[in-house]
């Protein structure tokens, strides 16, 4: 431990809170609970059983008999017709699908489901069914649509766990077009699983037919007013869908843009062929972070081995689309269509891409999966150094890197001597790297290098004495280097050590008016700092397993720039933040390198560019 020599006086308005939640490390378990569907609880068990009889919205009166199907929110059952009608479907039929969600379900708990909002603003899109009637009898809600027959689930199970490739081709295409009308109303589905296909009625003749069902998670990707992409958005701590099917973007808790549907298709499509995805079989509290991770870390080639290559290149080219891109559904069908069979065999009837329709084609009709197009899922797992930089007007900076602990302390006095303070801290395989500069406005820094992630007395006693936590970082063993200053905008401080990324208190924070300042890792432990005063107005994190370059695009696109960084093994996390006062050059530059950039750093000064924040852990090459 060792104080600055550089003394004055000048530190916060306020006396620094030490919030004891904030201060108490506190585990995983409590803050990544996996919630497999938003509100989607299994609760039925406890709720009543349905009516024998059912009679809503003008309907003629059914009987309720054998189940049909049970999913997150609802319960199907077969409605047989009191009267008995000629009719095989449509409003009045002899035999329809009747959907009851109870009144205390969660999707039920400010009226009618959510689901009935969506079907009212669809209308009817080729291979979604009907609903006829809807209504409220008793304590049930009740959809009355066509019925429809097993679902590829029960299809896949029923014949032994496999199914052909002609059968999963078919559904590819089918599926696609199913998706393409949906999108093409504004809603993603959300929630593309084998549950979710049906096939039509076994013995009528929709038999071959496919059918999307299930809109409880649907979502609006298109402003049904000005038409215009919904914003992007992340929040690690939501996450919406089925997690064995879940794009990697709704792991992340990324708003759902129509991409997600056709990563959820892939995985579909692959279970269904295979038999088997290899992110199966995870249990527990963190089973959605390891199953995301699994997703992540699996190639195209790996996921599509030993199948055609159709398969591989629909999934890389939906892993890769961009948040707001318009999917190339005909071109994406066309994969598929060749290994369909000939069209009296299919079992399954495709509309397919119509042929001779050159309008029907799409621009640039190849799919790009090599050339200098961006990708978003990127290549293999790569642990780099991660440097920020931003415009500022010249200043001295200077940068130690490989520090042992034995030589931190003559690098931190020859700075002090020099005007300098630490600006920012990183470690990389024990050895620590060192920023200082003469930009930081801080009157007096002190530092400490302990075995501790953090060290709690020591930093509680340099609150009192008006020092905020400016720096940090940890290294693989534990240990970790606090850099505390004065000088700093603060008025009140807390911070958290946690097994796995704490976005839940950051968010209780963030309305408390705290911001994030400072982020480090130990290992796979998390320690964030927030400070009130912080001189933001907004701030945002972008989470991911990789280095999560459109997220940061997007987010610098709106005026945001990178506040803090920090990455384990697994995860990188950046703060973005919206600073109070713009600063009149907002340039800022991201740099990701194998070895510590020391040459690109002085390519960076040449050009006014200062390192801003720096960070050693995952990336991706
Ligand atoms: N129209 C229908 N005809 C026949 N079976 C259906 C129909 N709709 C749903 N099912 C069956 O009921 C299950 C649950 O329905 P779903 O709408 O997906 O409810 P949840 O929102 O609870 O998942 C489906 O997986 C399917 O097996
Ligand atoms: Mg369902």
């Amino acid at each position: 431990m060792k104080a600055a020599e550089a003394g004055a006086s000048g530190a916060a308005a306020v006396g620094p809170g030490a919030e004891a939640q904030g201060i108490a490390p506190i585990a995983e378990n409590d803050d990544q609970k996996q919630k497999q569907r938003v509100g989607k609880e299994k609760e039925e068990e406890a709720t009543a059983p349905v009516p024998d009889k059912v009679q809503v919205g003008g309907m003629p009166e059914y009987f309720v008999e054998r189940k049909l199907g049970k999913g997150g929110f609802g319960q199907v059952y077969v409605g047989r017709r009191a009267v008995v009608s000629k009719m095989k479907d449509g409003p009045g039929a002899n035999y329809v699908a009747l959907k009851f969600e109870h009144r205390s379900s969660k999707g039920c708990n400010y009226g009618p489901p959510y689901e009935w909002s969506v079907y009212n603003s669809l209308g009817g899109v080729h291979g979604i069914p009907k609903v006829h009637y809807k209504g409220r009898q008793g304590d049930w809600y009740i959809m009355v649509m066509d019925m429809l027959g097993p679902s590829l689930w029960d299809v896949w199970n029923q014949s032994g766990q496999v199914m052909s490739q002609e059968m999963v081709a078919c559904i590819g295409v089918e599926a696609l077009s199913i998706l393409k009308e949906l999108h093409s109303k504004g809603y993603v589905h959300g929630d593309v699983k084998p549950e979710n296909f049906l096939l039509g009625q076994p013995g009528s003749l929709q038999e071959k037919r496919l059918y999307l069902v299930d809109l409880g998670l649907a979502t609006r990707w298109k402003d049904p007013v000005c038409g215009t992409h919904v914003e992007y958005d992340q929040r690690p701590d939501v996450f919406r869908g089925t997690v064995r099917y879940a794009s990697v973007h709704a792991h992340l808790g990324r708003t759902a843009s129509r991409r997600d549907d056709l990563e959820s298709l892939a995985y579909t499509l692959l279970f269904l062929l295979k038999g088997r995805l290899p992110w199966q079989g995870y249990q527990g509290d963190n089973k959605g972070y390891l199953v995301c991770k699994k997703k992540m870390a699996t190639s195209g080639e790996m996921l599509c081995r030993y199948t055609p290559p159709a398969f591989r290149q629909f999934t890389e080219s939906v892993v890769n689309l961009k948040f707001d891109e318009e999917p190339k559904y005909e071109t994406l069908m066309r994969l598929f269509e060749p290994l369909c069979g000939p069209a009296p065999q299919r079992p399954i009837l495709i509309e397919g891409v119509k042929v001779g329709q050159k309008r029907m084609r799409e621009p640039d009709d190849a799919l790009d999966d090599s050339g200098p197009r961006k990708k978003i899922r990127l290549g293999l797992p790569a642990t780099q150094w991660i440097t920020v930089y931003n415009a500022h007007r010249p200043m001295k900076q200077r940068y130690h890197y490989n520090v042992a602990n034995t030589r931190v302390e003559q690098h931190v006095e020859k700075g002090n001597d020099d005007g300098l303070y630490i600006s920012s801290v990183a470690c990389c395989q024990e050895l620590w790297a060192l920023i200082m500069d003469a930009g930081t406005g801080f009157s007096a820094q002190v530092y400490n290098l302990s075995n501790q992630f953090l060290p709690k007395e020591w930093i509680m006693e340099k609150w009192e004495e008006g020092f905020y936590i400016t720096g940090m970082a940890g290294s693989m063993t534990g240990s970790s280097l606090v850099v505390m200053s004065k000088g700093t905008p603060y008025t009140q401080q807390s911070y958290k050590v946690s097994d796995s990324f704490p976005f839940k208190w950051i968010n209780k924070k963030w309305k408390e008016g705290f911001y994030v300042t400072s982020m480090a890792t130990s290992h796979t432990r998390w320690a964030v700092v927030m400070s009130r005063n912080a001189g933001f107005v907004d701030q945002c994190v972008e989470l991911d397993f990789q280095y999560p370059s459109e997220g940061i695009h997007r987010r610098w696109d709106a005026g945001f720039r990178i506040t803090a960084c920090a990455a384990t093994p697994d995860q990188s996390a950046f703060v973005i933040s919206v600073p109070r006062r713009r600063p009149m050059d907002e340039t800022q530059e991201t740099l990701r390198t194998s070895a510590f950039p020391s040459s690109h750093v002085k390519e960076k000064w040449a050009k006014n560019l200062y390192i801003a924040g720096i960070a050693y852990g995952r990336t991706v090459s």
